[in-house]
């Protein structure tokens, strides 16, 4: 963030100002003549300097924060004065050394118990902030210089415990500095923090960023002096109630505590007042509303509480900060307006309100937000029109609006600041104002997901020379290139043009020769992928996205950097092409691909997500395609015309999570080897050929969420539980269409815990899905039956739960068990031949929606429990030796003859039989498709007539046409 430079200048005036206010005016003032260096400190001084190589690498930290760096122990010669030497002050009148900067001087080496350096007993201030100390301890010596005042470590690579006695023992110390660049480098155990806090009663600056405090209890902060200035804990590990009483030390300027993730704590309510220039409270658990208070703290200039959990309106009175340059309040809990009080604020630099749930108006009046240059309110759900102030505003240079419900036209732009456009994922219309090709500073322009219409020439763009991003993707937008094109924009490196009507390759692109990222999909583009888009970004382009279109033909793929591709959907033929070995991301699903896959494929060493599914591939899988890389996360093989045995020697580290093989030509058995891939979650092997029993390894999968076997040739008893894990993730269990015997699985069923919870439907929608670490999310698709027709779920919705065991030749009784399955939706144990009652306990499931236990041998009578299944819509109890009445109520008063059909003596509404008390038994009749008595009549006839109580179609998603898996990039 570029803010971090701007703040260090914030603080190190504060701190330099501090500085000036300390002493040091008795090595200013000047002194007849000054008395020299002794002898003895004179070698300690050498003997300290030996210690050290110099090496720059540490010279970054300081170009950073905007110091100069050089090796200031240079001029440290022996037989010259060591008071004139660089970074050495002496005392004006005793002539000892009392200070030393040696900040930023190159230092590479040990600073040891035995160093030189502990003999300098006169200290006053020491500073070696932004050296390679090499990890060295910070010796307990450093409690020897008794008259310290200022002492300031930091960045310089100290690490591990630091001691007891050592600091806490300077009671002298004003400013105390031990920032570490990597968390956790040194640590401070609670008794020493204790000392610390005790003993240190004159400190005004403590800095301990970075250092690992998390094992202190805030509450030990409480004693900190009343001198106290500057308090900086960044990313401390700290955790618990952080004391409130330090917002009221009345020296306070500086409070920094950002980064503490476990911090809580509340701002005060009442009598909050005080010299406050900067409060930074970043990622911490800070909550509660925002306090009026917080009006009082008149010199407040910076003020960041992002990505806190904050609630509760901002405040009007946050407009009498008049001082305020700074102001961050993203992603928190804020609610309401956006008050007009803080459109007064006249000094204000940089306001950022994103990622809160804030709404209305942006407040429009031209004299308002006076000096904004960095404008943030992106992620909320504001709404109305774009305020005009922002057309002509001539400070602004970076705005963020996207993530609203914005509408109305984007108008001219009369100023020429802006450098940033993202006004994405808004209900902006019209067509795109002209003025935007003035905006020469222009660097990022987003406009994507709007009702954006009319037709762009992307020749228009040729005058911003800055460019670097542009995205146009999914508005009404009809986007031309014209053919010959004699410019260029050297550094647009992302661009973005999905859902263009785009019909051919736009020839604008054709000069883009540092593309980086390049999304052409959901377009009509036709014909052969060209030849010069290999040279585009031929070293550059990482990110390829012409998903979506009716390409035929891609002759190789000639980006030597290319990361995420995807070709999905199109109409490419010909052979699978060979991919570099950078590609992390593959996608050519659904297209006509021919031939087989090569072994040349597991040579792409960090392929994570890999999906081949629905072409007419063929052939047998690779081998190695299976233990190539712990990387692959992902293999989609589903739909083409695989043969040949499952590939049986998976790795003992396999990463896979989502492996996919439904409806392909494999035989044989199930690997055992498979057991290593103790990630996955999705395992779809249905509709092939495998002949095998049971695999009872597959319970000891822990993260095993669908597993689909169905329409194979399995056989045989399932019995098992033997592992801890036991199938207690699993919410899609579909065995149907096998061989299976014996009873049903009651044991698994027992253990099915995931189904055994509450699942709420509670609006925010988790999916089964890959997050890669590279920018995408990949969703998982099962193809499941859904009331008697197979669907694809393009996402697995964490409450999609169902179980499948139909056409199989279970028999005996249905367990109790299933009754306990309490969020399932769909349960289908019909075609086998169970017997016995249908168990009361089904009347527990009250999410149900469909239930098909029909052509079995189940007898008795329906339970009257089942009229409690509110949100049943399809209910097939047909082909069974049911007796007695049909229940009646509810969902059951809607269900047709069909539900009921071909029992042995049923009665009452839907059948015409009513219900007497005498009732003769009769013969089942014995249609001719009872056997197979899956016929669509059946099946449509189970259907209620839409009378449900508990709605729940919320959660389906799907596509019976193109499959489509979204690439959605995090972060550019
Ligand atoms: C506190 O200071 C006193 C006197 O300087 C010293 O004896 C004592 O050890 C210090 N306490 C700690 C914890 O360093
Ligand atoms: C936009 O408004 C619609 C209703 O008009 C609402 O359903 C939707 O949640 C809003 N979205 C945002 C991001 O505010
Ligand atoms: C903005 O949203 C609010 C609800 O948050 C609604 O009442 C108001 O009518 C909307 N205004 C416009 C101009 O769409």
């Amino acid at each position: 963030m570029g803010w971090f430079p701007w703040l260090c200048q914030l603080l190190c005036l504060l701190l330099f100002s501090l500085d000036f206010q300390a002493n040091f005016s008795s090595s200013l003032s000047p002194s007849p003549t000054p008395p020299q260096c002794s002898d003895f400190e004179s070698a300690a001084l050498l003997q300290f300097k030996g210690t050290f190589s110099i090496n720059n690498a540490s010279a970054y930290l300081c170009n950073f924060v905007g110091t100069k760096s050089y090796p200031k122990t240079n001029s440290w010669m022996e037989g010259t004065d060591c008071c004139r030497w660089k970074g050495v002050v002496c005392d004006s009148a005793s002539g000892h050394v009392i200070g030393i900067d040696l900040s930023c001087s190159w230092l590479y080496g040990a600073i040891t118990s035995n160093s030189s350096l502990f003999l300098l007993r006169h200290l006053q201030r020491l500073n070696l902030a932004y050296n390679d100390f090499r990890g060295s301890n910070i010796s307990p010596e450093f409690g020897g210089f008794a008259s310290l005042t200022h002492l300031n470590l930091s960045s310089s690579g100290f690490s591990g415990k630091i001691p007891y006695s050592s600091i806490s023992q300077l009671s002298t110390l004003v400013s105390i500095d031990l920032t570490v660049r990597n968390y956790g480098l040194l640590q401070v155990e609670e008794h020493t923090l204790r000392g610390l806090v005790q003993n240190l009663t004159k400190v005004r600056v403590l800095v301990l960023n970075g250092v690992n405090i998390s094992a202190v209890d805030p509450g030990s902060l409480m004693n900190l002096s009343s001198s106290l200035i500057s308090l900086s804990l960044n990313n401390c590990g700290l955790r618990g109630r952080f004391p409130q009483n330090i917002f009221h030390l009345p020296n306070l300027r500086m409070l920094s505590l950002s980064g503490n993730r476990d911090l809580s704590g509340y701002l005060p309510k009442t009598n909050w007042s005080g010299p406050l220039v900067s409060l930074s409270l970043w990622s911490t658990s800070f909550s509660g509303e925002l306090p009026d208070s917080i009006g009082n703290l008149e010199s407040l200039t910076y003020l960041d509480l992002a990505a806190s959990t904050f609630s509760g309106s901002v405040p009007r009175s946050l407009g009498n900060l008049s001082q305020l340059i700074y102001l961050d309040l993203c992603a928190n809990g804020f609610t309401g307006h956006i008050s007009f009080s803080l459109a007064k604020l006249t000094q204000l630099d940089h306001l950022s309100l994103c990622s809160n749930q804030l709404v209305g108006l942006i407040p429009d009046q031209v004299s308002l937000f006076h000096k904004i240059s960095f404008l943030d309110l992106a992620y909320n759900f504001l709404n109305g029109t774009l305020p005009t102030w922002l057309y002509s505003h001539s400070a602004l240079e970076f705005l963020y609006l996207q993530g609203n419900n914005f509408t109305g036209q984007i108008k001219e732009f009369q100023q020429k600041s802006l450098v940033y456009i993202y006004l994405g994922n808004n209900k902006l219309q019209g067509p795109t104002p002209n003025s935007i090709v003035e905006l020469v500073n222009l660097t990022k322009l987003s406009l994507e997901s709007n009702n954006l219409s009319g037709i762009v020439e992307l020749d228009m763009f040729s005058k911003l020379q800055n460019l670097q991003v542009l995205d146009l993707s999914s508005n009404n937008l009809s986007v031309k290139s014209n053919i010959d094109v004699n410019y260029t924009l050297p550094n647009l490196f992302m661009l973005f043009l999905s859902s263009c009507k785009l019909r051919d390759f736009p020839k604008f692109v054709i000069a883009l020769t540092n593309l980086n990222r390049l999304d052409l999909s959901n377009n009509g583009i036709h014909g052969m992928i060209p030849k010069w888009l290999g040279n585009v970004g031929k070293n550059s382009l990482s990110y390829l996205n012409l998903s979506n279109n009716f390409l035929t033909y891609l002759e190789e793929i000639p980006w030597n950097q290319m990361q995420i591709l995807d070709l999905h959907s199109n109409l490419l033929q010909g052979k699978l092409p060979f991919l570099p070995p950078t590609t992390t991301f593959f996608s050519i699903s659904n297209n006509s691909l021919s031939g087989g896959i090569s072994s040349q494929i597991c040579n792409v060493s960090f392929l994570s997500i890999l999906d081949l599914s629905r072409n007419n591939l063929g052939g047998t899988i690779p081998q190695c395609l299976v233990n190539f890389s712990a990387y692959l996360s992902v293999l989609n093989l589903k739909m083409n015309k695989f043969y040949g045995i499952i590939p049986f020697s998976f790795a003992n580290d396999c990463g896979l999570k989502y492996i996919n093989f439904n409806g392909n030509q494999l035989e044989g058995r199930l690997p055992p080897s498979m057991a290593g891939c103790r990630y996955m979650e999705v395992l779809d092997l249905g509709n092939n050929k495998i002949n095998d029993t049971f695999p009872q390894w597959l319970e000891t999968l822990p993260e095993l969420q669908v597993l689909v076997l169905r329409s194979n040739q399995l056989h045989g008893f399932i019995h098992g539980c033997k592992s801890a894990h036991c199938f207690s993730k699993l919410q899609i269990l579909d065995l149907s269409n096998n061989d299976f015997t014996g009873p049903l699985p009651s044991e698994y069923i027992a253990n099915l815990k995931s189904m055994r919870n509450q699942r709420r439907n509670d609006g925010s929608l988790q999916y089964l899905r890959d997050i890669g670490s590279y920018g995408y999310t990949y969703d998982y698709s099962v193809v499941v039956a859904i009331k008697g027709f197979d669907r694809e779920l393009v996402k697995i919705s964490a409450i999609f739960i169902s179980i499948d065991l139909s056409n199989n030749k279970f028999e005996g009784e249905i367990s109790t068990d299933f009754g306990k399955l309490i969020s399932i939706r769909g349960l289908n144990l019909s075609h086998n031949s169970l017997n016995g009652h249908i168990p009361q306990s089904i009347g527990n499931l009250t999410v149900l929606e469909w239930l098909d236990l029909s052509s079995n041998k189940l007898v008795g009578k329906i339970p009257m429990q089942m009229v409690d299944l509110t949100s049943l819509s399809f209910l097939n109890l047909s082909y069974n030796q049911l007796v007695g009445p049909i229940p009646q109520g509810n969902q059951f008063n809607t269900f047709e003859n069909g539900s009921f059909e071909g029992n042995l003596d049923l009665c009452g509404f839907p059948l015409n039989k009513a219900c007497s008390g005498n009732e003769n038994q009769q013969s089942p009749s014995n249609d001719s498709d009872s056997e197979y008595g899956f016929g669509w009549k059946v099946v449509l006839l189970g259907y209620g007539c839409g009378f449900v109580f508990g709605v729940a179609v919320g959660y389906l998603v799907i596509v019976t046409r193109k499959p489509k898996w979204l690439g959605t990039l995090v972060d550019w």
